[in-house]
């Protein structure tokens, strides 16, 4: 796998690092909410399992893997949901925590459906943002570092759900996905 790694962007320690300075800015916020933690599979299962560990007050966990579907000339799209929490958001306060914030258009389809569920807030929680890309306005209520408009892996990301498991995050070689 190293050997399909252009550079890394963020190592382990950074990584951890950040993590951390997440959680507490979630916990000065979220201290005495009981929040949900909403995953959105499968990027951010590790971003998220690490998150989790760093918040030492009362949340729950759930999942929701989505995607949007539309033509790809189209801004806007229908969510699509590959697979639903089981949990009931109603009254909840719920934080959805995604890998990276690229378009925008996946979150912005995400947002009013957890809303319409009768959620008292939603914020969201990116690892990664990718300001550039950005075709439909979402807010970020907390973000891990911005990047570049370039492919990135691991850390929960992948290419083709290949390497998702490296613990840092780095820029895969042009030849990779150009062979
Ligand atoms: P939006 O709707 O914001 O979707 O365009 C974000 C989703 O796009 C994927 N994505 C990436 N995945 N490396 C990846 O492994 C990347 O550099 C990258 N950029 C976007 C990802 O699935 C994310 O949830
Ligand atoms: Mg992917």
């Amino acid at each position: 796998m190293k050997n399909d790694i252009a550079r890394i962007l963020f190592t382990r320690e950074e990584i951890a690092e950040k993590v951390k300075y997440l959680a507490n800015q979630i916990k000065s916020a979220y201290g005495d909410k009981n929040p949900l933690i909403l995953c959105i599979l499968k990027g951010s299962l590790i971003f998220t399992a690490d998150l989790v560990r760093e918040l030492d007050f009362p949340c729950t966990i759930d999942f929701m893997q989505v995607s949007s579907y539309g033509s790809s000339s189209e801004t806007t799209g229908k969510l699509k949901i590959k697979k639903d929490m089981d949990s009931d958001v109603n009254g909840r306060d719920v934080i959805i925590v995604e890998d990276i914030l690229d378009t925008g258009v996946t979150l912005s389809n995400l947002f009013p459906e957890i809303k319409r569920r009768g959620a008292k807030s939603v914020a969201l929680c990116v690892f990664l943002n990718k300001p550039e890309r950005r075709t439909v306005e979402v807010k970020a209520d907390y973000i891990g570092f911005d990047i570049e408009n370039e492919f990135v892996i691991g850390y929960g990301l992948d290419y083709d759900e290949r390497y998702r498991n490296l613990p840092y995050v780095g820029v895969l070689k042009r030849s990779v996905y150009e062979k």
